[in-house]
C-alpha cells in the first residue's frame, strides 16, 4: 500500500507558497485512482466528464448525481490520500442555492470528497456562498464551462477579446470573495489566467489549456493517456497512448483465443486422477440407475 501521506488543505496552500506546482487529473474508476494516488497526483476530480469519457455521450448534460456518487466513491476508495473533488453534475446546483448545499453534502457524506467544483462566474458567487458557508471547500470553473457548451458556441477559447476577458477576470473576483479557495480555468489565453493568478490574494489558480502561469495543472485522463477515441484536444499531451497498448493486447487476446493458443496448462486448474475417476464413477452409476 501506499506510504504517502493524504494531502490537505494547508498541504495544497503550502505548494503554493513554496512556487511547486499543484498536479490534478481527472479519475472516474477504482483501478486508475490507485495508479494515480500511487504516482503522487495532488488532486484528483472526478469530474462530470465522465459522460463523455467512460458513458459514451456528446456532452456532459446528461450525467446525473448518482452517476457522479457512484463513480466518486468508487475513486475514493482507489486514491486515499488525494485532495477528492466531485464535480457537480448538470442541475444539481444552478436552480438555488439550497438544491447546490444538498449536493455538495452529498459529495461530502457519501463519497468521501474533501471539496466540490461547480461552473459559472459572478452568476454562481451565492451558490459558492453557501457551499463555503456549510463547511465544504469549494472551486469555482471559469472560461470553457462544458456545462454551457450550447451557450458559449462550442467547445472553444474563451476571454481571447479584451471585453470577454475582463469578464472572466471579474468573475474571478467574484467567485474568491464569495468563498472559492480554488479557480480552474479552462481554455483561456495564458496572459488572462496570468493576470488572474497575479490578483488572487487567498485562491489557488488552476490551468486547464490556460498556460504554465497558474499554480498548478489539470489535465482530462482519457486525453492525457490516449484513450478517449473521438479526439485529442490540442491543450492536452499523451503522457503515455494506453490506449495503444490495450488494442494491442486486445488483438493478442482475439489472436491466441481463436488460435487455440491461450490458456495454457498454467491458466487453469487441473483435478486429481482418483477424484475424477471417482466422478467419472459416480455419473456412469447416476445414468446406469436412470
Ligand atoms: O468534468 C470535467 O472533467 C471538468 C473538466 C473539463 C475541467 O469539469
Amino acid at each position: 500500500m501506499s506510504e504517502r501521506k493524504r494531502m490537505t488543505l494547508p498541504g495544497l496552500f503550502k505548494k503554493v507558497s513554496e512556487g511547486q506546482p499543484i498536479t490534478w487529473l481527472t479519475c472516474y474508476d477504482y483501478p486508475t485512482a490507485y495508479l494515480q494516488d500511487q504516482a503522487g497526483v495532488d488532486m484528483i476530480l472526478v469530474g462530470d466528464s465522465l459522460g463523455m469519457t467512460m458513458l459514451g455521450f456528446d456532452s456532459t448534460l446528461p450525467v446525473t448525481m448518482e452517476d457522479m456518487v457512484r463513480h466518486t466513491a468508487a475513486v475514493r476508495r482507489g486514491a486515499p490520500n488525494v485532495w477528492l473533488v466531485g464535480d457537480m453534475p448538470y442541475m444539481t446546483y444552478q436552480p438555488s442555492v439550497e438544491t447546490a448545499i444538498r449536493h455538495a453534502g452529498r459529495f461530502m457524506a457519501e463519497c468521501g470528497c474533501d471539496a466540490v467544483k461547480l461552473e459559472g462566474g459572478a452568476e454562481m458567487a451565492d451558490r459558492i456562498a453557501g457551499i463555503a458557508r456549510s463547511g465544504i471547500p469549494v472551486i469555482g470553473h471559469l472560461g470553457l464551462t462544458p456545462q454551457s457548451v450550447s451557450a458559449l458556441g462550442g467547445f472553444k477559447l474563451q476571454g481571447k477579446g479584451a471585453a470577454q476577458a475582463r469578464k472572466i477576470v471579474e468573475d474571478a473576483t467574484a467567485l474568491e470573495e464569495a468563498g472559492a479557495f480554488c479557480i480552474l480555468l479552462e481554455l483561456v489565453p495564458d496572459r488572462v489566467c496570468e493576470l488572474i493568478t497575479e490578483r488572487a490574494k487567498h485562491c489557488i489558480i488552476m490551468s486547464l489549456g490556460a498556460g504554465l502561469k497558474a499554480h498548478g495543472q489539470l489535465l482530462i485522463y482519457h486525453d492525457a493517456f490516449g484513450l478517449y477515441p473521438k479526439f485529442k484536444p490540442r491543450m492536452a499531451k499523451v503522457f503515455a497512448d494506453a490506449g495503444a497498448v490495450i488494442r494491442e493486447g486486445l488483438n493478442a487476446y482475439v489472436k491466441e483465443v481463436t488460435e487455440r493458443t491461450f490458456p495454457k496448462q498454467e491458466n487453469w486448474f487441473g483435478m486429481p486422477d482418483e477424484e475424477y475417476a471417482e466422478l467419472v464413477r459416480m455419473l456412469n452409476g447416476d445414468r446406469d440407475a436412470r
